[in-house]
C-alpha cells in the first residue's frame, strides 16, 4: 500500500456545521487559510443550504470569497437545490457537492424529501454545474446504517452511486454518517460499489462514533480506495443524524498513512496549530487522540 491517498479536509464544513458555539466568517476563512498551510489542499468550506436548517454554515459566500485561491488548492461548498446552486456559483464556487442518503429515513430528516424526489432536485444542478465548467461531488449518507431506518443494504448504496455517477458526479463519496459500519462490512460495501463506479472515483467518509473510522478505512484501502474524507481534530457530526460525532480526526488518518510509509504532504505540526485554535474558539478539547498525544508530548518538552 506504498502508494498515495488523496484527503479531503471537511472540518470548516462537516466539523463547524454541527458545533454550538458560532464562529465568526473571519476565522472560518483563517482556519481554512490555516489547513491549506498544512498542506490539505482540498478543502470543504461551506454549504449553500437553508439557514434555519444549519445556522452555523450562513454566510458561506463570504467564506468562499475571502478565502485565498492559491492555485494549488481546491474549496468545496454543499449544494442541497438550484437555488443553492446559484448562490454557490457567484460566490466563485469551481466544486460542488450534492448530498443524497441511501436511506429514505435520513433522506427526509435531512432535506425534507425522498431518496428519488432528491435526485430529481440534484438533476438540473448536475446539469448547470457541468454546462458552466463547475465540478460536482456526490456524497450518499447513511451507507452502513440509518439513524432512523437501521441496517442499510449495500444494494441500495449502489443504486444511488449508480445514478450521481450516470449524473455526471466526477466522485461519490461514501458517508458512514453515524459511525456505524465495521472493518468487513466496509469493505463488502466498497467492494459492492466499486462494481457500478471506478474505485479510483470512491471517497471514503467514515464519522468516528464507535471508534470504528480508522479500523474501517484501513480495510478499504485493502479493497484498493484511496480517498479519504476527514476532520481537523475529529470535529463534526449532523444536527440530522441524532448521536452522531464527528469525521474521523485529519491527525488520525495522516499518523496512521505515514506510519504506513504513505506520505500525506501534511505538516502535522502547522496542522496541529489549525486544530487547537479552533478548540480554543470552541471552547472544547479535539476529540482526536494523536492530537491528545501529541500537544502532552509538546507540553512535556516545554
Ligand atoms: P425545504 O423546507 O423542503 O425547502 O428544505 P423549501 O424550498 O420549502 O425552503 C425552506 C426554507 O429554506 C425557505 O425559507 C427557503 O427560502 C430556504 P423560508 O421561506 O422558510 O424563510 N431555502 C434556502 N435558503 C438558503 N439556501 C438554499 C435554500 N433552499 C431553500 N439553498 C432544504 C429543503 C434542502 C433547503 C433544507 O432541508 C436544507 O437546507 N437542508 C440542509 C441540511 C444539511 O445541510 N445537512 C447537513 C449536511 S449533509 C451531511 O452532513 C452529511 C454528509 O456529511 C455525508 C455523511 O456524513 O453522511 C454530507
Ligand atoms: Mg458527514
Amino acid at each position: 500500500m506504498s502508494d498515495s491517498v488523496r484527503i479531503v479536509e471537511v472540518g470548516p464544513r462537516d466539523g463547524l456545521q454541527n458545533e454550538k458555539t458560532p464562529v465568526s466568517v473571519a476565522d472560518r476563512i483563517a482556519f481554512i487559510e490555516a489547513l491549506v498551510g498544512a498542506g490539505l489542499h482540498t478543502v470543504e468550506v461551506g454549504a449553500f443550504v437553508s439557514p434555519k436548517a444549519i445556522p452555523q454554515m450562513v454566510n458561506s459566500d463570504q467564506v468562499l470569497r475571502g478565502v485565498n485561491r492559491r492555485s494549488d488548492s481546491e474549496f468545496h461548498v454543499l449544494v442541497p437545490n438550484e437555488r443553492g446552486y446559484e448562490a454557490a456559483r457567484a460566490a466563485g464556487a469551481r466544486v460542488i457537492a450534492v448530498f443524497a442518503s441511501a436511506s429514505e429515513g435520513f433522506s427526509r430528516a435531512n432535506i425534507n424529501c425522498g431518496v428519488a424526489e432528491s435526485i430529481e432536485r440534484f438533476r438540473p444542478v448536475v446539469a448547470s454545474a457541468r454546462a458552466d465548467g463547475i465540478k460536482v461531488r456526490g456524497y450518499i449518507s447513511c451507507v452502513l446504517g440509518c439513524p432512523f431506518d437501521g441496517e442499510v443494504k449495500p444494494q441500495a448504496v449502489v443504486d444511488v452511486a449508480k445514478v450521481l455517477w450516470d449524473l455526471g458526479c466526477y466522485e461519490i463519496s461514501l458517508g458512514d454518517t453515524i459511525g456505524v459500519g465495521t472493518p468487513l462490512k466496509a469493505r463488502h460495501l466498497l467492494r459492492a460499489v466499486a462494481g457500478a463506479v471506478p474505485m479510483a472515483n470512491l471517497a471514503m467518509h467514515f464519522h468516528d462514533t464507535y471508534g470504528q473510522a480508522l479500523a474501517n478505512l484501513y480495510a478499504g484501502m485493502e479493497e484498493g480506495a484511496r480517498v479519504i474524507d476527514s476532520a481537523a481534530g475529529g470535529l463534526g457530526g449532523c444536527p440530522y443524524a441524532p448521536g452522531a460525532t464527528g469525521n474521523v480526526a485529519t491527525e488520525d488518518v495522516v499518523y496512521m498513512l505515514e506510519g504506513m510509509g504513505i506520505a500525506t504532504g501534511v505538516d502535522m505540526t502547522k496542522l496541529l496549530g489549525a486544530t487547537n485554535e479552533v478548540s480554543r474558539l470552541l471552547s472544547r478539547p479535539p476529540v482526536s487522540r494523536v492530537v491528545s498525544a501529541l500537544n502532552a508530548k509538546v507540553r512535556a518538552q516545554s
